[in-house]
């Protein structure tokens, strides 16, 4: 579904060329779900900005479905980092705006309720709690109802219950609407959670320097596994050999 050959991103010109990615290749398959680890800084966010089409490679390819990515695409949507909620919408509207921005029509109130919003859509998201606006981001994004979903730390800074409500969401998500998933995370246990393959990449510029095999992501009471707690244990002993 997803193929990267060769992925090399920098950013600007000259002598303040940044080099973000350094020669990525990595593919997802149709349906699976897979998370992204590395230290802040390494081009996680970057790898999903090219995903989506919103940069483009600097040098190598990228293709969905067999095609080359340029320029975003109906069937891909992604999160961004901070929700990227408009503080001047409606939870209605902001969970709309995918759709329209494709001059789509479609009604998000089912997804809304799915996601426990129902009863908020008038709110803006200034009266929203945290976990909530991550919510409406997720909304927006499934609104779309894309084949591939893409998605920027949606749980960051958010605390532990909460986080573990949406990991769970998202799980339930991804087994109800069978889309290719991409989580870019910080956090180890999410990564397990979630991660059918954890790629491990390495400090900037990120290349990638590892993947873990976790095949049992949603298997019954997967968290509460000793399978899982040896799997974060294997990751954590990755990321410091790898020096991440
Ligand atoms: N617009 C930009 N212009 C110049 N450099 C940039 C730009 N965006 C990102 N970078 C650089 O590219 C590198 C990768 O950035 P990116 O945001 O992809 O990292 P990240 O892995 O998502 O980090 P984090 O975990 O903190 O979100 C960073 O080191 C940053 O310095
Ligand atoms: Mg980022």
């Amino acid at each position: 579904m997803i193929e990267v050959e060769g992925l090399t991103v920098s950013y600007g010109a000259g002598r303040r060329t940044v080099l973000a990615l350094a020669g990525v290749s990595l593919s997802v398959a149709e349906g699976e779900l897979v998370a992204v680890v590395g230290p802040s800084g390494c081009g996680k966010s970057t790898l999903l900005f090219t995903l989506d089409g919103l940069i483009p490679p600097t040098q190598g390819v990228v293709r969905i479905g067999g095609q080359m990515v340029q320029g975003v695409r109906r069937d891909v949507a992604l999160i961004l980092q901070d929700a990227g909620l408009l503080p001047w919408k409606t939870v209605l509207a902001n969970a709309e705006l995918g759709l329209r921005i494709q001059g789509r029509r479609g009604d998000v109130r089912e997804v809304l309720e799915e996601l426990g919003l129902a009863g908020f859509e008038r709110r803006y998201p200034g009266e929203l709690s945290e976990g909530m606006r991550r919510r409406v981001g997720i909304a927006r994004a499934l609104a779309l109802n894309p084949k591939v979903f893409l998605m920027d730390e949606p749980m960051a800074n958010l605390d532990s219950i909460t986080r573990q409500r949406i990991q769970d969401l998202i799980l339930k998500l991804w087994q109800g609407f069978h889309f290719t998933g991409v989580l870019v995370t910080h956090d180890i246990e999410e990564a397990v959670f979630l991660g059918q393959r954890i790629f491990v990449f390495s400090p900037r510029p990120g290349r990638l320097v590892e993947v873990v095999e976790n095949p049992e992501v949603g298997t019954s009471k997967y968290r509460d596994s000793a399978q899982f707690l040896a799997r974060v244990r294997h990751l954590r002993q990755v990321l410091v050999e790898s020096g991440t």
